[in-house]
């Protein structure tokens, strides 16, 4: 394949993460955008969406010449994506499926469709380079698993995981719902999905088990809807079975000090603002102080549509294809 211009599709063109694919894949130094689709906008062109995006209108994707595109970028809703996705696969395209649709395999092993690799390139980066097909994790999920994985690698969580998440309004999509209005959300802060209900959990459990060796903790995860446009704080309690030295941080910076996308924070903790426009996960650790036995506190701050979503796909698809995995994005 010519890496100079990698044809790429974007199905989903107009939600919240493919508008933010089509400026990173139009701004990419190797990529050209063939294929954009909408169900609503059809007709109109890309750029009427995305100003840097190429002059080319967009079309249902049930019209969508799959076979035109090296990589295809799946943004369409979860329950749909899956199936166009493997769509893809077989018009003969790589394929990085954003939606929560592949993320956990049972169902494909058993039917013995082809299994998905977990795109978080932190951790798998080997299975990514040369596969055909990647399931990008989800917003939450990316920052509590770079949260915890230095912990849950060396066996040193006693007890469950509470996972506080707070992520701005952008992370529902775009499609139109009256509790997102902004006079419903605006000056408020709510949890929603309480109660272990929220669909990321099922991802967050199978990553944690894979990467505990089997000896998962219990995770409790409660997310909040926070009145900003973008980015997603996330506040971890960890109880720990031995209190970690003199440099709390020291498994992170052995796991991940080299890692270009991953900023750790010794002065404070991360605020969304960190991050958001950037494909970074900003982490702080901090010892709780009067506990009885060690408790500590993982913060962990992503742009849930860069990190959490388009940026990430474009970074699994530099590391697929075998260009420079930070090429086209910001550190
Ligand atoms: N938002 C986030 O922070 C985030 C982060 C990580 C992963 N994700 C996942 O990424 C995917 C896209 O999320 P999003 O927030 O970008 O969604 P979105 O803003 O709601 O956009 C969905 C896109 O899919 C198109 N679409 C909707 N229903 C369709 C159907 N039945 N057939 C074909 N096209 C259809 C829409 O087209 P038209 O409306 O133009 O017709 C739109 O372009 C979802 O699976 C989501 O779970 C989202």
């Amino acid at each position: 394949m010519n890496y100079s211009s990698v044809r790429t599709g974007v199905l989903g063109a107009t939600g919240y993460t493919g508008r933010e694919l089509l400026k990173l894949l139009a701004a990419h130094p190797r990529t050209s955008v063939v294929l954009a689709t909408s169900q609503s906008e059809a007709g109109i062109s890309a750029r009427r969406v995305v100003r840097s995006a190429p002059d080319l209108p967009l079309v249902r994707v049930e019209d969508a010449d799959l076979s035109s595109c090296d990589v295809v970028f799946s943004c369409l809703p979860h329950g749909d994506s899956a199936r166009w996705a493997r769509r893809a696969r077989a018009a003969g395209a790589r394929v990085v499926d954003l939606s929560s649709d592949l993320r956990v395999p049972d169902t494909d092993e058993a039917n013995g469709d082809e299994i998905a690799v977990y795109g978080l390139p932190e951790l798998h980066r080997e299975r990514i380079r040369g596969c055909r097909l990647i399931a990008n994790p989800g917003c939450y999920p990316t920052a509590a698993l770079l949260a915890l994985t230095p912990l849950l690698r060396r066996g040193l969580i006693s007890g469950p995981v509470v996972i506080n998440a707070a992520s701005g309004v952008s992370g529902a999509g775009r499609s139109a719902k009256r509790e997102l209005l902004f006079a419903e959300v605006a000056e408020d802060f709510r949890a929603y999905a309480v109660g272990n209900v929220h669909r990321h959990l099922a991802e967050l459990r199978d990553q944690s088990a894979r990467l505990a060796n089997g000896a998962t903790p219990e995770l409790v995860f409660t997310p909040h809807l926070l009145p900003v446009k973008q980015g997603i704080l996330e506040t971890i309690y960890v109880p720990l079975s031995r209190p970690l030295g003199t440099d709390p941080m020291a498994p992170w910076e052995e796991d991940f000090g080299a890692e270009p996308f991953v900023t750790l924070v010794r002065d404070g903790t991360p605020a969304i603002q960190d991050v958001v426009g950037s494909n970074r996960v900003a982490i702080a650790v901090t010892p709780v102080e009067g506990m009885a036995s060690p408790l500590l506190i993982v913060s962990a701050a992503i742009d849930n549509l860069i990190k959490g979503a388009a940026g990430q796909a474009v970074q699994n698809m530099n590391l697929m294809l075998g260009i420079p995995e930070t090429e086209g994005l910001s550190c």
